[in-house]
């Protein structure tokens, strides 16, 4: 290899590494990283010789239906696929821009595409296939059933809304957060009371059982859960949440693995939700979680750092 050949392979490479990197700053895991990367380099070898910038979104799209004709290339390695595309045009490559020390070679990949040849962020935007998100509840909703919880009591309890009347209705009682009737699918995240304390008792007994926890655990953990049966809600509601959050946040992270967003939403009136679905007293509304094909991708939100979570 010539000496500029191998300078234009390490380029290409770092392009890649600086994508994949990037990739993971929006929130991909390392191991699903890798994809991306492959799925983003499958599309250039897609039409070989065009370049990214003079790519349209018609490139776009022929290159994901090509894929979801393959065989072996289920729905979600699509969605992956169409994601990856997301973030390589939509954050990638505009925001690689403003970092560049030096300018880009001709006809490398590095080059930025323009306005006017890129794929416009419009193309991706607003892309919500009825009943695609559907199609994927059974593992968001598996995601949530395999949470982990407190006696394994699983006191969580969800309701799909996908109808616009009733998201309208969660808006009103939402305190007027009118992005949520934009998802195309709401998930009203609730507790069941009385499913905690009946199942708190037969999860602690089962894991008794089965000797996941010893003899002095169970006594401690049953007469504890006695305790439960006395307290007012105000003491025993959060005690059930933390479960459910758990849950939520697992179905969050899960929905990632298909390209969908989630948003939390917990400033809620309860009662008022309660109200639209007339439920009884033992279910208790914790959060909705909005879920769907982001339009956006925002920058990351401020975090602690590492050494700011711990504490001395
Ligand atoms: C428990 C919880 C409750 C939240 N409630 C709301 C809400 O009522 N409305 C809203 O717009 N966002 C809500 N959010 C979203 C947060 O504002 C968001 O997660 C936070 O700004 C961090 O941004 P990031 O998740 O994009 O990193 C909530 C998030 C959590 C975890």
């Amino acid at each position: 290899m010539t000496e500029t050949g191998s300078k234009q392979v390490s380029k290409v490479e770092q392009f890649w590494n600086a994508f994949q990197a990037c990739v993971e700053e929006n929130r991909v895991g390392p191991d699903r990283s890798v994809f991306y990367v492959r799925w983003a380099q499958e599309f250039v070898r897609f039409e070989p010789g065009k370049r990214l910038r003079d790519r349209t979104r018609q490139d776009v799209e022929a290159f994901l239906a090509d894929l979801r004709e393959r065989p072996g290339v289920s729905d979600w390695r699509a969605r992956q696929a169409e994601h990856a595309l997301k973030i390589l045009y939509e954050i990638f490559i505009p925001g690689y821009a403003p970092k560049r020390t030096t300018t880009p070679a001709q006809g490398s990949e590095k080059e930025i595409p323009t306005e006017e040849t890129g794929p416009t962020t419009s193309g991706f935007r607003d892309r919500v296939i009825p009943g695609e998100v559907e199609r994927l509840f059974s593992p968001l909703l598996d995601a949530a059933r395999l949470a982990p919880s407190g006696s394994n009591a699983q006191p969580w309890r969800f309701k799909i809304v996908r109808d616009q009347d009733t998201k309208l209705k969660l808006v009103q009682a939402s305190h007027r957060q009118s992005f949520i009737a934009d998802a195309p699918v709401v998930l009203v995240c609730c507790v069941d009371i009385e499913g905690f304390l009946n199942g708190t008792v037969s999860g602690i007994q089962d894991l008794g059982k089965i000797g996941a926890i010893e003899g002095r655990i169970v006594k401690i953990l049953m007469d504890r859960s006695g305790q439960f049966k006395t307290m007012d809600m105000e003491q025993l509601i959060p005690r059930i949440t933390f479960n459910l959050a758990i849950a939520v946040e697992h179905i969050a992270l899960r929905a990632l693995d298909f390209g969908l967003g989630t948003c939390w939403i917990r400033l809620l009136d309860e009662a008022a939700i309660k109200g639209i679905f007339g439920w009884s007293d033992h279910i208790s509304v914790v959060a909705l979680l909005t879920i769907g094909y982001p339009d956006e991708s925002p920058a990351p939100r401020k975090r602690l750092k590492i050494e700011e979570i711990l504490i001395d």
